[in-house]
């Protein structure tokens, strides 16, 4: 039966007073569950901060590097560059990590020697590294954000209570909020695994799938556990990469790097103006010698759009960097692992499906 144009004018208005009601109803209760604002909503507010933060050019010295310039969306929050490039086009020792990978792998140690144990600290790093945004301090990165009236109003909403609104700490609780926000995208494999539904992955993937878990033991590091899976083990390895360059002068860098112990935020400065002494790694924060060398597994989610590899971008290519890994590792191992031009596309397209 047809519906006359009334009737269903009628039914359309009473819709439309249903969903007004509904929205009444929900800001009513909203309002009436205390003064605080939600959880939820404040949370939102203070992502909204970090972002705002992030994109912020005006928080480097040459007021042209903002977090994004490094970490850019687009490319899976890396710059796809050897080595990072900031304030005045000065280069770093390190390739940027993507972002994106932090809250999925459960991330509690920053950087790719792990010089960091709070993502709070992490995030307030790079303001002041003199080849990222280049500024003297903490005094002067709050004048830059006090001094600028859009940032007033944001503050004050995403820390309601707090006097004053407007501190470092809040702008790094903001920062690291928007970064743990960031989330890669459900990959063909989380859905594999989700559901144990084979379709999701290709047949050449599959067979990948059973080389990164059996004889080319790559998850013994880049592990599948965890809902979506971490694919990093949370510990530092030695790398084939990088310490060769460095071998005849090792005595006299160690002893250095021993002398000066930094930490925290003045170790990453030195780190990212010296590359010999970039390469020791995990060594710059333990300053144990079976340390020199050792760098925090990455998470291979989204790997396949995060070149250049490795901690200095050293690796070109995702099939150069299978290379290095499975002729590497397994030699490490002490089970030196051959793999056929097949094997190694099939590796590849598994960690495509990442
Ligand atoms: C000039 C490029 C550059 C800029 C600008 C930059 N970063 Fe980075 N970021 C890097 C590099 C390179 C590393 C790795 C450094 C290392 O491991 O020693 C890194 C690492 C990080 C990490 C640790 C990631 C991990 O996997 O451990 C976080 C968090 C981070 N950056 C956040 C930020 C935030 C927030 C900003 C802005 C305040 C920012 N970065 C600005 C290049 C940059
Ligand atoms: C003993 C632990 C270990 C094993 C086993 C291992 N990896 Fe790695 N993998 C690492 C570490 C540590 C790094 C970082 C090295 C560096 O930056 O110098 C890394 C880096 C990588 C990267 C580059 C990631 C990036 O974002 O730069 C890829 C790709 C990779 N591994 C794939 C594999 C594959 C494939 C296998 C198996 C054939 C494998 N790995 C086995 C520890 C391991």
């Amino acid at each position: 039966m047809l519906e006359s144009p009334t009737s269903r004018l009628f039914r359309r208005i009473g819709l439309i007073a249903l969903f007004g009601g509904l929205v009444v109803g929900a800001v009513v209760v909203g309002h009436q569950s205390g003064r605080q604002p939600d959880t939820q909503v404040l949370l939102a507010q203070r992502i909204a901060l970090g972002k705002q933060l992030f994109n912020d050019s005006h928080l480097s010295a040459d007021g042209k590097v903002r977090c994004a310039s490094c970490h850019m969306p687009e490319k899976d929050y890396t710059d796809g560059r050897q080595v990072a490039v900031g304030v005045e086009g000065r280069t770093g020792t390190r390739n940027t990590p993507s972002l994106m990978t932090l809250a999925d792998a459960q991330e509690t140690a920053f950087f790719w020697d792990g010089r960091r144990s709070a993502l709070d600290q992490a995030v307030m790093d790079p303001l002041t590294n003199p080849v990222e945004m280049g500024l003297h301090d903490q005094a002067q990165l709050l004048e830059r954000v006090q001094g600028d009236p859009a940032y007033a109003q944001a503050f004050k909403q995403a820390f309601p209570d707090a006097k004053p609104a407007i501190s470092s700490e809040h702008m790094a609780a903001a920062l690291a909020a928007y970064v743990r926000s960031l989330r890669s995208p459900e990959s063909a494999y989380d859905r594999y695994a989700a559901r144990h539904d084979k379709t999701q992955l290709s047949p050449r993937a599959l067979l990948g799938l059973a080389i990164f878990q059996g004889k080319g033991h790559c998850a013994e590091c880049h592990r599948l556990e965890g809902t979506p899976a971490m694919l990093t083990d949370h510990a530092y390895h030695r790398t084939g990469v990088g310490l060769d360059a460095i071998t005849a002068n090792l005595p006299a860098l160690t002893e250095d790097v021993i002398k000066r112990s930094l930490q925290g935020g003045a170790l990453g400065n030195r780190v990212a103006t010296h590359a010999d002494e970039a390469q020791l790694g995990r060594f710059n924060i333990t300053q144990d010698p079976a340390d020199i060398g050792l760098f925090r597994t990455p998470s291979l989610r989204d790997v396949s759009h995060t070149a250049p590899y490795m901690h200095d971008g050293s690796v070109a290519t995702l099939d150069d960097a299978i290379d290095r890994e499975v002729y590497y590792r397994s030699l490490q191992a002490g089970h030196p692992l051959q793999l056929t031009v097949e094997e190694r596309e099939d590796l590849k397209s598994f960690l495509q499906a990442l």
